[in-house]
């Protein structure tokens, strides 16, 4: 496969580890370990296939919200999976970065990020970005409280605030856009995802559940991609 013709940033929202487990009678905290384990091959996959940028959507804002037993095992689960991983990712060139409220997290989960971004920021393979406490409302809303205060001290002045402005304030500044969305789980809805920065990106839709969906299956995204023409608002003669 050419280069060019792979998304240079991937953002993957993955859904479907409950109903996995629950097709198996299994509880959904084992559905979310089965996800790992396609995390990893997806991964390692998108660095094989010449990816920059993999950002994936691991917890939302809003999945707070749910049974406290299962956000207590998803935590368990992110400290586990960091402290499995990360070496093995620091060796493969991957450059991790959490976006998303990281201070909501327990103190010894963010010492546990805040090193796993230490250990990995030499690398410039493959650009992880893992959205933890991340929706994408919280980023814009961010971005323009920083934005108010600057041109509140003076430093920026309202005539001067453009996009490339307040994108440099989002979680995601130094990011380009995603070209490629993919979902699995069967649901065709960004839930709160990146708001901003899904504004041309390619959305493809995948009924797998999350701990089924694997590299053939991420290749089979990228086909579909490839056969996208992307027109950014002009017509087909100006892009071909
Ligand atoms: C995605 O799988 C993982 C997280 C949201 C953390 P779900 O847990 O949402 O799985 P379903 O959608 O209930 O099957
Ligand atoms: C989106 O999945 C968030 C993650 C995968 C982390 P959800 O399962 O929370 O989304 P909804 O509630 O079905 O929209
Ligand atoms: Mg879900």
């Amino acid at each position: 496969m050419s280069d060019d013709l792979v998304p240079n940033h991937v953002a993957i929202i993955m859904d479907g580890n409950g109903r996995w487990a629950k097709q198996r009678k299994l509880p959904r905290s084992a559905g979310h370990k089965q996800g790992v384990k396609a995390t990893q091959e997806i991964i390692k996959a998108s660095g094989k296939a010449g990816v920059k940028y993999l950002t994936l959507f691991a917890f939302s804002s809003e999945n707070w919200q749910r049974p406290k037993k299962e956000v207590s095992a998803l935590m368990d689960l992110f400290m586990q999976a960091l402290k499995n991983e990360v070496q093995n990712l620091a060796e493969n060139g991957v450059r991790l970065k959490f976006i998303g409220q990281k201070d909501a997290f327990s103190k010894k989960l963010y010492q546990q990020i805040e090193q796993a971004e230490e250990q990995t920021a030499h690398n410039d393979k493959l650009f992880l970005n893992i959205a933890a406490n991340y929706g994408g409302r919280w980023d814009i809303l961010q971005a323009t409280k920083k934005i108010i205060k600057q041109v509140q001290i003076g430093s920026l002045s309202l005539e001067a605030l453009d996009e490339t402005i307040l994108e440099h304030e989002l979680a995601t500044k130094n990011l380009p856009a995603p070209d490629l969305f993919i979902r699995t789980g069967g649901e065709q809805r960004i839930s709160n995802f990146l708001l901003w920065q899904l504004a041309y990106t390619e959305l493809y839709f995948c009924d797998l559940l999350w701990p089924e969906f694997n590299a053939g299956e991420l290749e089979k995204a990228f086909d579909s991609y490839r056969l996208r023409q992307r027109r950014f608002g002009r017509t087909e003669e100006q892009v071909v």
